[in-house]
């Protein structure tokens, strides 16, 4: 005795989902306000590190050169001890570019040369040494302090963009 609802009487009226019909609708619907909403197109352009390195001189001052999907790509130049230090939630790339980098890790040390690279997995305690002028090309989360858990002079907090 209830009275039928409209809604049965509506799907049955569509055409079935196979139908060419039914296909149709949706194309012209789809490409109707994708020029309208689409972002500008973003700009791409090479990175000479060379050039970039070329820009700056102090030890231990990260510069961001490039930045994609919530990472940083920055350069760095190390002179001496850095200090000793871990990142709660970061693992961290430094891919050698010039010199040679000391990776102290607390149970060996690992010397990398120009074109090799060392990651180290979050938690891990690290010290970067360079007995003469070092550059790094940085790879990590943009969220990544360049002295980890410690706050000391060199604590980058606001990187530059080169
Ligand atoms: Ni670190």
């Amino acid at each position: 005795m209830s009275t039928p609802t409209r809604s049965p009487t509506v799907t049955v009226g569509r055409p079935p989902r196979w139908d060419a019909r039914r296909r149709a609708e949706p194309e012209t619907n789809d490409a109707t306000p994708e020029p309208a909403s689409a972002p500008p197109a973003p700009t791409v352009d090479k990175v000479n590190l060379a050039q970039k390195l070329a820009l700056f001189s102090e030890p231990w001052s990260p510069k961001i050169v490039g930045e994609l999907n919530g990472q940083h790509v920055k350069l760095v130049k190390l002179q001496g001890p850095f200090v000793w230090h871990h990142h709660e939630a970061e693992d961290e790339l430094f891919l050698v570019l010039h010199g040679h980098l000391r990776m102290e890790l607390r149970d060996r040390t690992v010397d990398v040369k120009p074109g090799e690279l060392i990651i180290i997995p979050r938690g891990v305690e690290h010290r970067p040494v360079a007995e003469e002028e070092v550059h790094v090309l940085l790879f990590e989360p943009a969220s990544t302090l360049n002295t980890g858990n410690v706050r000391e002079e060199r604590t980058a907090e606001h990187l530059q963009r080169l």
